[in-house]
């Protein structure tokens, strides 16, 4: 059989940049990109050089540059909410983060790890000048549309640090997924707050399974249940962020909302959905910041990754398989 040498070498070529991603030990959790379509926008990346929430582990310093930590204004140290950095002048929050004096001055803390430590990450705080929580809130007594978007006074600083997570696609559903939850929250019901940024991965379950439990669940929530494993109080707000396949980047679907103590047999989790969501948050993202944009999940297959590779890995490669000069 007579085989074509231009298709033994893009075949070649192929195994050899399969193998490379296979190679690059365990992308998915690294989150570097590399999935089978590239993102047009820098958002969902984790840091990882090389694991409360309640049942939890440590996460790295720096590890999610998305996390926000919702603060009273000079004291960050107490972070009693979480956020999540959906573009560089707004967060994302559950609407009861928002204090009952509606004069209490906020902050967010970004890039935060260790709240004790003063030197192991480099933090940057912004002030928070509006609290926009949803307009029908609470309304039915049953914490529905726990959403809030912080706008902040002046451009996060992006970059390896912090940055945003990818914005998900309207009727996203992952019934059946693993979502990951992090937070300052506690350790277990009516435990101590760690000093350490917590992650946890949960199951998304069907809708009914929360409304077994709880009055008034609606589409816009999206139900988290793990054996020993859950948010707790302080991680309200927070992100609970999946990875898309795709992208392999980090999408906020969730802002944990609330749920009968923590990790309660048989309680499930209880978070806002964020896909039922999008119209509404790009609508107050528009009217505060016009300029601002999220960054959409829709991955886009960019020049980067059409095949073959650039002409100059090409030619290497050949050389290197062939012979020649490199
Ligand atoms: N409402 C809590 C807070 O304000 C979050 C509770 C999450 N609880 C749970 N069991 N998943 O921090």
């Amino acid at each position: 059989m007579r085989v074509n040498p231009m298709w033994t070498l893009n075949t070649m070529v192929a195994v050899l940049l399969q193998g490379a991603a296979m190679a690059d030990a365990d992308t998915s959790e690294r989150s570097l990109g590399g999935g089978q379509v590239r993102n047009n926008c820098n958002c969902g990346r984790i840091n990882k050089s090389g694991g409360r929430i309640v049942g939890g582990s440590n996460t790295l310093v720096n590890e999610y540059p998305l996390i926000a930590g919702i603060v009273n204004r000079g004291m960050p140290d107490f972070i009693f909410c979480g956020g999540t950095i959906i573009t560089e002048r707004h967060v994302l929050t559950a609407a009861h983060c928002k204090p009952e004096r509606s004069s209490q001055l906020l902050s967010v803390v970004l890039a935060e790890h260790k709240v004790s430590s003063k030197t192991e990450s480099k933090t940057t705080i912004i002030d928070v000048t509006q609290f926009i929580i949803h307009e029908v809130y609470n309304k039915t007594g049953n914490s529905e549309n726990d959403i809030a978007l912080l706008v902040l006074a002046s451009q996060i600083p992006l970059g390896k640090n912090i940055g945003p997570a990818c914005f998900p696609k309207a009727n996203l559903n992952i019934v059946g997924q693993k979502v990951r939850v992090i937070g300052w929250g506690a350790l277990h019901t009516n435990g101590p707050q760690p000093d350490v940024l917590q992650k946890v991965d949960l199951d998304v379950q069907p809708t009914s399974a929360c409304s077994k439990v709880y009055k008034g669940i609606t589409e816009g929530q999206l139900c988290t249940y793990t054996l020993r494993k859950d948010s707790c109080q302080g991680d309200s707000g927070g992100p609970v962020i999946w990875r898309d396949p795709g992208t392999n980047r980090y999408t906020v679907v969730g802002i944990v909302s609330y749920g009968y103590g923590c990790a309660e047999p048989g309680a499930p989790g209880v978070n806002t959905k964020v896909s039922a969501y999008r119209d509404w948050i790009l609508q107050k993202i528009q009217q505060t910041v016009p300029g601002a944009a999220i960054c959409p999940t829709n991955a886009i297959p960019t020049e980067e990754w059409k095949f073959p590779p650039d002409p100059i890995a090409y030619y290497y490669l050949h050389c290197v398989l062939y012979g020649g000069i490199c």
